[in-house]
């Protein structure tokens, strides 16, 4: 992929937000051969990208970003306006974050759009990616006041860490929009992607986005039960899971037993679901229910470092390998390895940490310590807990770490180890589910 930028029919294209989703989505389709100006409001983010500096961590974006700028097909400019009074299609990749009742907050999605709206063409597409609650296309096409200006509700489902993959090979594409020739007109600039396209109305197109998050979320869910069932009756999550998911009807992804789930997406999309439901009068108690029981799930990963070195012991040092919501990004937003953190901070658990991707303490813990050394983290501790499931910790002399630790305590949320192993080498050892 390399040094190559596919040839093709080009738009003129104004990506508004330059995250995650931004980013990759700005990058990818100035490959795929579109002139594509990427516009954030954050001054210091955009002269970074002006240098060649990518603001996070995903694999591969800077090689393409820097491909794509080289070949004149990608820039950046501060303020969205900027980015779209040249430009056919306008992607909004903007941060659509929970409010305390679990609602979708849109202030910056709207803040975003009428930014815009003065200097849009006629006959502009807004292509909405940002994740929103049902009725938001509608409700936006309303409040426009612009009759030549039109919304083709386009959810992404990239996921982070493998996300140029993901754009450029997604399972779907989805389109919703209340006239198929503006769908249509979407659609054409995926033309070179070998994805089935789904146009659907506006409301579906959403909902799926949601639906799509909350489904796996409650996957996870059902499979960490699963896995507290395995601990209290003997049997291992990880035969089961690889037993079950052989049945097509139940697939063999996404089965993984872990410390609870989190992250940018599955923690707010799941709530708006369910307050959208509750806005509609529909109790969705099974999703009440798996949002509730992801906090238990929590709850019962920090009792297992409890277990093995009590709240009443004297020393409680306690090490963390893997501070990010997963593998592969240094995404910290509602991580689960963060919350196992907070609550065994509650009880006083002294916590240094490394991980991979993140070199500074972080504000959302009171007293952890970063280190970037993964042997200094486990230096004279009480217990390691693995709360992400990088393959770095595989390659790691786990000899050297079980002699440098007080006592050789090892939770492994995520089963990257292996038990008899471990227990050979003098660990106590405690995965999930197994
Ligand atoms: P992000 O927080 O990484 O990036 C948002 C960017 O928008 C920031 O750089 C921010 O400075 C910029 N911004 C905010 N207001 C702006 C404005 N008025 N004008 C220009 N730039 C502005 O967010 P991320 O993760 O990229 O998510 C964006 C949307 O995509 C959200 O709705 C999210 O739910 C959805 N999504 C995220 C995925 C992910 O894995 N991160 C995957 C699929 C969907």
């Amino acid at each position: 992929m390399q040094g190559e930028v596919l040839e093709g029919t080009m738009a003129k294209i104004a990506v508004i937000g330059a995250g995650y989703v931004g980013l990759t989505t700005g990058a990818c389709l100035a490959y795929l051969g579109h002139d594509v100006v990427i516009a954030d409001n954050n001054d210091d983010r955009v002269e970074s990208l002006k240098a060649g500096v990518i603001p996070f961590f995903e694999p591969g974006l800077d090689e393409l970003v820097s491909d794509v700028v080289k070949s004149k097909k990608l820039s950046f400019v501060s303020g969205a306006s900027n980015a779209s009074k040249n430009a056919e299609f306008h992607f909004l990749c903007l941060p659509t974050p929970a409010r305390t009742d679990g609602s979708s907050d849109l202030s910056y999605f709207e803040e975003g759009i009428n930014e815009i709206l003065s200097v849009l063409q006629p006959n502009s597409i807004v292509i909405n990616k940002s994740t929103v609650p049902l009725g938001t296309a509608k409700r936006l096409q309303g409040t426009l006041e612009r009759t030549d200006v039109h919304i083709v509700s386009n959810p992404e489902f990239l996921s982070e860490g493998n996300a140029i993959r993901d754009f450029l090979e997604p399972s779907r594409i989805v389109l919703g929009a209340n006239s198929r020739e503006h769908s249509e007109r979407v659609a054409k600039l995926y033309s070179k992607l070998n994805a089935p396209i789904l146009m659907s109305s506006w409301e579906s197109a959403e909902l799926i986005k949601h639906t799509a998050n909350a489904f796996l979320a409650m996957k996870l869910t059902f499979v960490n039960e699963i896995a507290t069932l395995c601990e209290i009756t003997g049997a291992n999550i990880k035969d089961v899971t690889v037993g079950i998911g052989y049945d097509p009807r139940i697939g063999s992804d996404y089965m993984n037993a872990g410390p609870g789930w989190g992250g940018s997406c599955f923690p707010k999309d799941s709530t708006s679901l369910a307050q959208l439901a509750r806005s509609f009068g529909f109790d969705f108690t099974l999703l009440e229910h798996t949002i509730d029981l992801n906090q238990k799930h929590l709850d019962r990963t920090a009792q297992k470092v409890q277990r093995l070195v009590p709240t009443d012991s004297p020393h409680k040092k306690v090490a963390a390998w893997g501070l990010t919501f997963k593998a592969g990004t240094d995404d910290l937003r509602y991580s689960p390895a963060v919350e196992v953190l907070k609550r065994l901070e509650a009880d006083d658990y002294e916590i240094l940490a490394f991980d991979p991707t993140v070199k500074q303490n972080l504000t959302q813990l009171a007293s952890a310590v970063v280190t970037d050394d993964p042997y200094e983290c486990v230096n004279g501790a009480d217990a390691l807990i693995v709360l992400t499931e990088w393959k770095d910790f595989k390659l790691l002399d786990m000899k050297a770490v079980a002699k440098s630790m007080r006592n050789a305590n090892l939770i492994d949320t995520r089963n990257v180890f292996n038990r008899i192993e471990m227990e050979e080498i003098g660990f106590t050892y405690i995965g999930m589910g197994i």
